[in-house]
């Protein structure tokens, strides 16, 4: 296809909704990271993120041809199976390595057709984005690394535009939590339900409860919440990830397959111990 047919083809198709399914995320991860990923992830691709990709492109209903602000991309395929799917992102990150890495990424896997990538080293805490400008939003498995959540809030409250959506993933505990990975990994408690990581800098980890989430996330630019989806509850959390099994977490994503499409809504369906973590939606209105 000439540039000029790609570009009419592009035209033709902004405004089609995107649809990511678990599966389609992984066949986008295989054709960005290779096929070892199915052996091993490379990043944080696993089970949460073949549940978190397809909720957010959902519940941000979003089409071909918009924009949206990805908070904390990390190493993540996410932004790239977005702008694969011709959604224009953009990629803020404070650690300006990932932000190398996620540029030579896309110049490596960019085709004609595709949305635009917009890297950007900055603070979700001040973000270097106009007030009222965005419309879609996503942060997955990222604010809980944040220790000044209390600014990530308010910047979110001002960046959004009116009507404007923000699809937020984050980790969930009903009552205060005394250890995390007890027994498995060393995290220290530093605050109410915050640990770090010994001997690991910047593996700051905060749980929300929904007192937390409406403080933090809700009140700052008065957001409206939609009900809130969760995952990782007493089997996929309790008697896997936060186990000893956790050492297969990386490893054989084909697993996690199953896991997401079987196992996760039965879990959801019949489970009511609280969720690793909580997905949901917040408009300003
Ligand atoms: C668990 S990783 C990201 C996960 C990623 N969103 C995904 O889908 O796999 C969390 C990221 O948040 C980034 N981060 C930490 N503090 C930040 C801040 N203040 N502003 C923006 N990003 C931050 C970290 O550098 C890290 O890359």
């Amino acid at each position: 296809m000439t540039t000029t047919e790609a570009a009419v083809v592009e035209r033709a198709q902004t405004g089609r909704p995107v649809r990511l399914s678990a599966l389609r995320s992984i066949a986008y991860e295989v054709a960005l990271n290779g096929w070892r990923i199915l052996r091993e992830t490379v990043n944080d691709f696993s089970l949460w993120r073949i549940i978190e990709y397809p909720w957010s492109t959902e519940a941000l209903q979003l089409r071909r041809g918009e924009l949206v602000l990805d908070i904390g991309s990390g190493t993540s395929s996410y932004p790239h199976m977005l702008a694969k799917e011709g959604v224009d992102v953009v990629v803020l990150e404070l650690d300006a390595d990932r932000v190398r890495w996620q540029l030579a990424k896309r110049l490596a896997t960019a085709r004609p057709g595709d949305g635009r990538f917009f890297p950007l080293v900055a603070s979700a805490t001040a973000m270097p984005i106009r007030s009222d400008s965005i419309t879609k939003l996503a942060a997955i498995s990222s604010l809980e690394h944040i220790p000044d959540d209390a600014a990530v809030g308010a910047e979110i409250g001002r960046v959004l535009a009116q009507g404007g959506v923000a699809a937020l993933t984050i980790p969930y505990t009903s009552r205060d939590r005394e250890h995390f990975f007890k027994g498995i990994r060393t995290f220290v408690q530093v605050e109410r339900n915050a640990f770090v990581q010994e001997g690991k800098a910047g593996s700051f980890f905060r749980f929300y409860t929904d007192a937390d989430i409406e403080r933090v996330y809700m009140r700052p630019a008065n957001l409206r919440i939609s009900p809130q989806r969760g995952f990782g509850r007493s089997i996929l959390n309790g008697r896997y990830h936060e186990t000893k099994l956790t050492k297969y977490w990386r490893r054989f994503v084909l697993k996690d397959l199953f896991l997401a499409l079987i196992v996760h809504p039965l879990e959801e369906r019949f489970d009511r111990s609280d969720p690793l973590y909580v997905m949901f939606t917040l408009r300003k209105s």
